[in-house]
This record gives C-alpha cells, sequence and structure tokens, in this order.
C-alpha cells in the first residue's frame, strides 16, 4: 500500500515537471503583456542585418513580458505587395500594435492611413519614412513614430575612416587624388543614399579630391557586390584604391572579389562596409577589412519594442526615436566584438 502511495506521489511529481517545462515553451503568457498580440513585419528575412534586427527584437519583447506565441514575425521578401497583404491581415486579426520595416519607404503614408484608421499604434523600424510623412504623425497626433539611427552619420564615418588613412597612404597611383567605386545598397532606400552622399562628403571634407571610377547599385547584398567589384576590379585594375559598400554584406562579397583578383585589403587597396557584423568586425581586427560603423541593432530594437510598450500602455512616443552609430577601427574592434557576439 505504502509503496502504491509512493509510486503514486512519484507518477504526480513526474507529470507536474513535464507540465512546467512544457510551460516553459510559454514562459511568458503570465507576463506583463502576456495577452498582448504583436505584430512585426521585416522587409525581407534574408537580409543579414535585419535577421539580427529581429531577432533581438523577438528576444527583447519576451524579455519584457509578451508571450512568445503572440509575437507574429513575417518576411516581406522584397515585395510591398505581399507585405501590404500581410499588414492587411494583422489589422484583420486585431493585433494591439504593429512594428513594421517597410518595403518600399514611399509606401509609409498609405500603411500609415490604414493602420491609423484601424486605431492600431504604428512602430516604423529601419526605413525611414520621408519628412512630409513624419510630419503628419506630429500635425495628427497620432501614435506613429520612427526608431533608427541617421545615416548621414554613417556615411561621415565610413569616409573618416578612409581620409583618417591620409592621402599619402591612400593615393598609391600618384594621381593626387582618391579613386574609388561605391557600391549602393536599394537606392530607395535613405540608408543607401545617404551613405553614399556622405562618405563621399567626408573625404572633401578632409580636404582630399575624390574620383569616382564607379557606383553600382548592389541591393545590400553579399553576391551582387562580390559581382560588382569583381568586374569593377577587371575594368580599373590597380586604379581603384577605395572600396566604399554601404553596408557590410556587400562589402563581404567585395573582399572575396578583392582576394580573387589577388589583392591585398590593406596594403593595395582599402574597404569600408556599415553594420558591424560579427565576421566584419573579425576582419577588421586581422586588418583584412579596413573598418566598419557599428549599426546598433540593440538599441534600435530595445527602442522599438519600449515605444510599442508605451503604446499599448497608453503613454506617448516621441515621433522620431534616433541611435547613434559607432565608428569600427581596429582600435576598438575588439571591444565591439566582444558587443556583438
Ligand atoms: C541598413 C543596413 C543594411 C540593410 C538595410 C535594410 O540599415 O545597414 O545592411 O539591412 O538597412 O533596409
Amino acid at each position: 500500500m505504502k509503496k502504491k502511495l509512493i509510486s503514486l506521489v512519484l507518477a504526480m511529481a513526474m507529470s507536474l515537471t513535464a507540465f512546467a517545462a512544457c510551460n516553459k515553451e510559454d514562459t511568458n503568457s503570465d507576463g506583463a503583456y502576456g495577452d498582448k498580440k504583436v505584430g512585426v513585419c521585416i522587409y525581407q528575412f534574408s537580409d543579414n542585418f535585419m535577421t539580427l534586427f529581429r531577432t533581438e527584437l523577438e528576444n527583447y519583447l519576451i524579455e519584457q513580458g509578451f508571450s512568445k506565441k503572440n509575437i507574429t514575425i513575417v518576411d516581406g521578401a522584397n515585395d510591398q505587395a505581399t507585405q501590404s497583404a500581410q499588414i492587411d491581415n494583422f489589422i484583420a486579426q486585431g493585433v494591439d500594435v504593429l512594428i513594421i520595416n517597410p518595403v518600399n519607404s514611399s509606401s509609409a503614408s498609405t500603411i500609415t492611413d490604414k493602420v491609423v484608421a484601424a486605431g492600431i499604434p504604428l512602430v516604423y523600424i529601419n526605413r525611414e519614412p520621408d519628412a512630409a510623412e513624419e510630419a503628419r504623425w506630429a500635425e495628427n497626433d497620432w501614435d506613429v513614430c520612427y526608431v533608427g539611427c541617421d545615416a548621414r552619420q554613417s556615411g561621415t564615418m565610413q569616409g573618416e575612416i578612409i581620409a583618417d588613412l591620409g592621402l599619402d597612404t591612400i593615393d598609391m597611383n600618384g594621381n593626387g587624388m582618391v579613386d574609388y567605386i561605391m557600391i549602393e545598397g536599394d537606392p530607395e532606400n535613405v540608408d543607401a543614399q545617404y551613405r553614399t552622399e556622405y562618405s563621399i562628403a567626408a573625404l572633401e571634407d578632409a580636404g582630399l579630391t575624390v574620383n569616382c571610377l564607379d557606383d553600382q547599385v548592389g541591393m545590400w547584398e553579399q553576391v551582387k557586390g562580390q559581382e560588382l567589384v569583381g568586374n569593377d576590379l577587371s575594368q580599373f585594375g590597380s586604379d581603384i584604391e577605395v572600396v566604399f559598400c554601404n553596408n557590410d554584406a556587400m562589402a563581404l562579397g567585395a573582399l572575396q572579389a578583392i582576394q580573387t583578383a589577388g589583392r591585398t585589403v590593406g596594403s593595395d587597396i582599402y574597404l569600408v562596409g556599415v553594420d558591424a557584423l560579427t565576421e566584419v568586425v573579425q576582419y577588421v581586427i586581422d586588418g583584412t577589412i579596413t573598418g566598419t560603423v557599428f549599426n546598433d541593432h540593440f538599441s534600435q530594437s530595445h527602442s522599438a519594442a519600449d515605444a510599442a510598450i508605451n503604446y499599448i500602455t497608453d503613454t506617448p512616443n516621441e515621433h522620431y526615436i534616433g541611435c547613434d552609430y559607432v565608428k569600427v577601427t581596429t582600435e576598438n574592434a575588439q571591444e565591439i566584438l566582444d558587443l556583438v557576439s
């Protein structure tokens, strides 16, 4: 009899443990915002930087007390029509807040109109809508804001990293100019426009004369970066002194092309990106990539989640929530690597 009782108690304890383990899957169903539904639209899942961003965003939302099952993150597959249908779906489901990384920033006014009409607060991330669109949020006192960095700053930092090398180092062909190629991200996106413009403006502000050998669109993608830089290296050869890439994924592609062409970063060519992907920061430490700029996905995703929480709890937000970039060179690369890895 006693034995039977012990095994009954044991069985009950085991099933309780199993129940607790199952519940762990969804630790925060009782969290502060356990019943709140968050819809997150990402322009494209295959984007390296946005992958870091969305992973951190989800983790942080869960830490803040949201339930994993109530956070839905969808892939816009770089197609605005697909993303617009996803937004319609979230509206139909009645989510409590939307966090949107638009495929086309120019579609923001249409998106804002329908989300506001549905009475859902909206946090834009990463791809900044234009000034006229942002002005409407303030004028109408809508629960709409943007969280991101000022891309001009990242461009300036890229230019400074190169300018700081000094003309004597950069100007290997001795023509008195910085001969460069530019590999751009999606030109619809202000990040690409500003980085392209401000990186070169920083060289000129440092008193350097520039010579653009080629400017191509790599759409933020490594494969395209490799292909475009490979073509340019065949066409312009040793005349290319600097390769500017609007982001690190394309810089990784550029590096492959540079190595294939038998060139060596740091001795006969210079290369900069933006984002501070772990791999790239390691290359900066090794001297294989000249420098990058840290695009702080921790700060941006946390601010976006905090803004969403504010709206959910009826607390207003500023309409523009900024974040600083950080220049990454051999001097601080280890520090940045410790932070991102
Ligand atoms: C930029 C980032 C790029 C890409 C782009 C997508 O801020 O540097 O790597 O993710 O956003 O809009």
